[in-house]
């Protein structure tokens, strides 16, 4: 397997490796791999002549430092889940400076306000450091497709804005949610949850998937307020936003209109540990 930690040598690999049809796949990742970030290698692979993971827990899409610090370095383990599961993956774990070059810092985005709704109000900037490092990945990486999952369906979105504002010469796939046996969405962050904790989690799906059975009935206050109720009742669990939004837009609604996609978002902590996770509602 090829790991690469600078740009320069994975930028030259790819060049010897470039014939006139080929196309890269790319996955760009923190790390911490669960079997969301290998369906989406997966589907990589089998669309892709070349398929490339980044690994880079990236500082300035983090606005809380506790966060970042203790977000799960895993790099030996990922290695052997990605050997494990195609040898010919090609592996890009830079180093901050690497990156950066001494800048740390990210741009300043207009993504017509995506950013500002639901993570971007609660992680002021996150949005800039997600567009920084995933643009300066494609401009590394240079991909054909690049593969993004809908557990952060705002990033997503976010990204495909990225991508035309910019002109990019990639194509955006979005991937459906990979969940535990229990429903609750993976996420990396899982791995700091208690077993309890985990088990516990599984209200986040069961609440996303009532408010979907009642979407046909019930008005957007109710099921907001109802929402609300569940887990003021729940003390595991702080609810920092629900919110059901236009899938376009992504601008919080009230009313049901004919003609729109409607998604429900929420964000929860458990003992100082965000969840987030998102269901589509018609
Ligand atoms: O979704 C993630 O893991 C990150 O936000 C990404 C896209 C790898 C950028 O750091």
């Amino acid at each position: 397997m090829q790991i690469f930690t600078g740009k320069v040598a994975l930028m030259d690999y790819l060049k010897s490796i470039s014939t006139p049809n080929c196309t890269i796949g790319f996955v760009p990742t923190m790390g911490a791999l669960h079997q969301g970030h290998l369906a989406l290698m997966q589907r990589s692979l089998s669309e892709n002549t070349a398929t490339v993971v980044s690994i880079f827990v990236n500082p300035t899409q983090f606005n809380n430092a506790e966060d970042l610090a203790k977000y799960p370095r895993t790099l030996t383990a990922d290695v052997d889940k990605m050997e494990a599961l195609n040898s010919n993956i090609i592996v890009y774990a830079p180093t901050v400076e690497d990156i950066y070059e001494g800048n740390t810092v990210s741009k300043s985005f207009d993504f017509d306000g995506l950013e500002n709704q639901m993570e971007g109000q609660f992680r002021p900037g996150h949005f800039d450091g997600v567009g920084t490092i995933v643009k300066r990945l494609f401009e590394i990486v240079q991909p054909t497709n690049a593969y993004f999952g809908e557990k952060d369906f705002q990033q997503l979105q976010i990204v495909k804005k990225l991508v035309d504002k910019n002109h990019l010469n990639v194509t955006i796939v979005g991937c459906p949610i990979f969940r535990e046996v229990n429903q609750l969405a993976m996420s990396s962050r899982n791995e700091r949850l208690t077993a309890q904790e985990r088990d516990e989690a599984t209200v986040i799906f069961e609440t996303l998937s009532e408010v979907k059975a009642r979407f046909n009935t019930d008005s957007i206050e109710r099921l907001n307020n109802w929402v609300k109720s569940v887990f003021e009742k729940n003390p595991t669990f702080d609810l920092e936003y629900f919110v059901i939004a236009d899938e376009a837009t992504l601008q919080t609604q009230t009313n049901i209109e004919a003609g729109k996609n409607y998604r429900a978002f929420i964000a929860v902590y458990v003992n100082n540990i965000r969840l987030i996770d998102t269901i589509s509602l018609n």
